[in-house]
């Protein structure tokens, strides 16, 4: 086994559990790229912020890039970025689907494929993508069909890589959250919002990023959907 300071991208890194993740892997000792539109540098030396859309190809591009010059490998990437729109399905814009496609897919796409070519080289890695238990149990009045459409993806798309990637040192799994308490959702909705979940309360930062270290030291999971929800997806 080798002794090196291990590394892990975090994507969507600038807030809410994308902040909560860096925090949690600088604990774990990891050297952290992290990366956001917003992302500032930190007074952290292990620590990088690459700002950037991640639906931008540039983007990942840059990412994997500094990881290699300034860390040298690549060894975990949580593709966490991501945007929710509620609307009822007939009233979503071009817009809307467009920069859906672009933070949630093209955002898993591009840099998924960038970090895989590093962790192939390796022998070794771990890729974990954010998704969310609507993908299993969509709920009435929060209608959430792009959501759906671009996590659902994801989803399948990580049980895919894990089977292509099983022999070849890679594991790929997704942490699926209920409804989280980070600045996506305005306080005044979280009593409604608590409401949506068998166990009657919403999820903290810390219930998804000890879902994702779970992962990152489970070595025999892999195309795990890790559900991190009060018990939405088992029924309602
Ligand atoms: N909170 C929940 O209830 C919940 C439930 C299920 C799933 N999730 C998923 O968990 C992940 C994190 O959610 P959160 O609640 O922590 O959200 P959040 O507080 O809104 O943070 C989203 C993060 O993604 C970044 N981001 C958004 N669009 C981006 C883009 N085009 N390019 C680069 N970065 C982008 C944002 O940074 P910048 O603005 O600086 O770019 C921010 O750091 C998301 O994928 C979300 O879908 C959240």
């Amino acid at each position: 086994m080798s002794n090196h300071q291990k590394v892990a991208v975090i994507t969507g890194a600038s807030q809410g559990i994308g902040a909560g993740l860096v925090k949690a892997y600088r604990d774990r000792n990891f050297r952290v790229v992290a990366t956001s539109r917003s992302i500032k540098q930190s007074t952290d030396t292990d620590i990088v912020a690459v700002p950037g859309d991640i639906g931008d190809p540039a983007t990942a591009e840059q990412i994997v890039k500094e990881a290699m010059a300034r860390f040298g490998r690549i060894d975990t990437l949580i593709n966490n970025a991501g945007i929710f729109i509620s609307k009822p399905f007939t009233e979503y814009t071009a817009e809307d689907f467009t920069s859906k496609i672009a933070a949630n897919v093209a955002g898993f796409f591009y840099i998924t494929q960038r970090a895989a070519a590093e962790m192939l080289k390796q022998g070794s890695g771990h890729i974990v993508s954010i998704t969310t238990s609507l993908t299993d149990q969509a709920v009435a009045g929060v209608p959430s069909v792009l959501a759906n459409l671009t996590k659902g993806g994801i989803n399948s798309a990580t049980k895919a890589l894990a089977i292509e990637y099983a022999s070849r040192g890679i594991r790929v799994n997704a942490v699926s959250p209920g409804i989280i308490k980070t600045p996506m959702h305005a306080p005044e909705t979280h009593d409604f919002l608590a409401g949506l979940h068998p166990v009657k309360h919403m999820g903290e930062i810390r219930d998804i990023t000890e879902a994702v270290l779970y992962l990152e030291s489970a070595g025999f999971v892999t195309g795990e959907i890790l559900h991190v929800d009060g018990g939405q997806s088992a029924g309602y």
